[in-house]
């Protein structure tokens, strides 16, 4: 049995507006605000990987749990925007953090990414083979975000959020349900870079290593599958949409958030929301807001708080949370 003893954030310190990126596409704040309901979002700087988001935000997740990185037996990393293919992030975060006994990997369930690590770190503690788990979502997407191509990059932002799991009598995870579908994987994709068309001159002159993403098609996937997923795992629970103290979305765009709330049956008060200063951090996403929404007074001990995500793959997933 597991429960969360600490979690953290971090944003880099560069911000970037709707007006900042109407200077560099054709597009307008009034657009990207009614669209999405981004207004800005934070970027790295060149040269700043995964890792090193990671890093702050563990940091910070430790603090609160009062644990050492010595302590950590697993480090999961969520991101599809690793410092390298490999050696994994998680390798880098365990070298940053000191944490010399940890086992390291990473998962790639992009937007889903916090959600399935969450999942996989639970199951780790459950299991018995580990007592102490740090999972992170981190990502840099601006490094695979195509600058000139307006329906993408008004979307994405950079951050990373952090998790320190232990060992505890009662279990705080009540239910998680996972789901996929690979049939549908170009709706949502970086092409390039891996075995199928590695990198070459042809590559980077298609800008393959850039997202892809078909947004219409999603849209309506997202909103069926989150739903989905929040039904099921409450479910699994044992519990209904009227026990939810706060459901936490993934933050792709606020329109979806709207759409899966009113199809829950849930008020807009019981959502979580920060889309508007971060927009779409894939992994990160879930993680950050579940940070904020701790550190904001939103999820108390015993509130019912429910985590849904849904991303590239296509993957989704919904966890549920009783706070301890
Ligand atoms: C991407 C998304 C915001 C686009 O919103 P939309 O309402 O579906 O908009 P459309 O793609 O239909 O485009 C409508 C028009 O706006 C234009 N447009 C697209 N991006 C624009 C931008 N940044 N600024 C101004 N106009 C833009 C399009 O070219 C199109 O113009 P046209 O009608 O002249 O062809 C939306 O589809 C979405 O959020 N999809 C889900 C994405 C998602 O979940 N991704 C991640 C999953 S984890």
């Amino acid at each position: 049995m597991a429960k969360i003893i600490g979690l953290g954030k971090y944003v880099p310190e560069k911000v970037l507006t709707n007006f900042d990126l109407e200077k560099i596409v054709d597009t307008s704040d009034e657009w990207i605000t009614t669209r999405t309901g981004i207004k800005e979002r934070h970027i790295a700087h060149k040269g700043v990987g995964a890792s090193h988001l990671a890093y702050e935000a563990s940091k910070i997740a430790f603090k609160r749990a009062g644990l050492h990185a010595g302590d950590i037996d697993l480090i999961i990393v969520a991101t599809i925007t690793p410092d390298t293919s490999f050696p994994s992030t998680a390798c880098y975060l365990q070298s940053l953090l000191k944490a010399n006994k940890a086992a390291c990997f990473d998962v790639s369930a992009a937007c889903a990414g916090f959600v399935y690590a969450l999942t996989t770190g639970w199951q780790f503690i459950k299991s018995g083979l580990y007592k102490n788990v740090l999972v992170v979502g981190s990502e840099v997407l601006s490094t695979i975000t195509d600058w000139s191509d307006r329906s993408t990059c008004v979307l994405f932002g950079d951050g990373a959020g952090a998790a320190v799991l232990t060992k505890s009598n009662k279990d705080n995870f009540l239910s998680a349900y996972l789901g996929g579908d690979g049939n549908e994987a170009e709706l949502l994709i970086v092409p390039g870079g891996g075995s199928r068309h590695p990198a070459s001159e042809e590559t980077v002159k298609n800008k393959l290593h850039f997202i892809k993403m078909r947004g219409n098609e999603l849209f309506r996937i997202a909103v069926r599958v989150m739903v989905k997923a929040a039904k099921s795992a409450l479910a699994k629970a044992e519990l209904g949409i009227e026990d939810v103290d706060l459901l936490i979305p993934h933050q792709a765009n606020d329109r979806i958030i709207s759409a899966v709330a009113e199809r829950l049956n849930l008020p807009r008060e019981k959502v979580y929301v920060n889309i508007t200063r971060y927009g779409n951090m894939s992994s990160a996403s879930s993680a950050v807001a579940l940070c904020e929404a701790y550190e904001e007074g939103k999820i108390k001990k015993d509130s019912v708080v429910v985590l849904d995500a849904f991303g590239g793959g296509l993957v989704w997933g919904s966890i549920v949370i009783k706070w301890g």
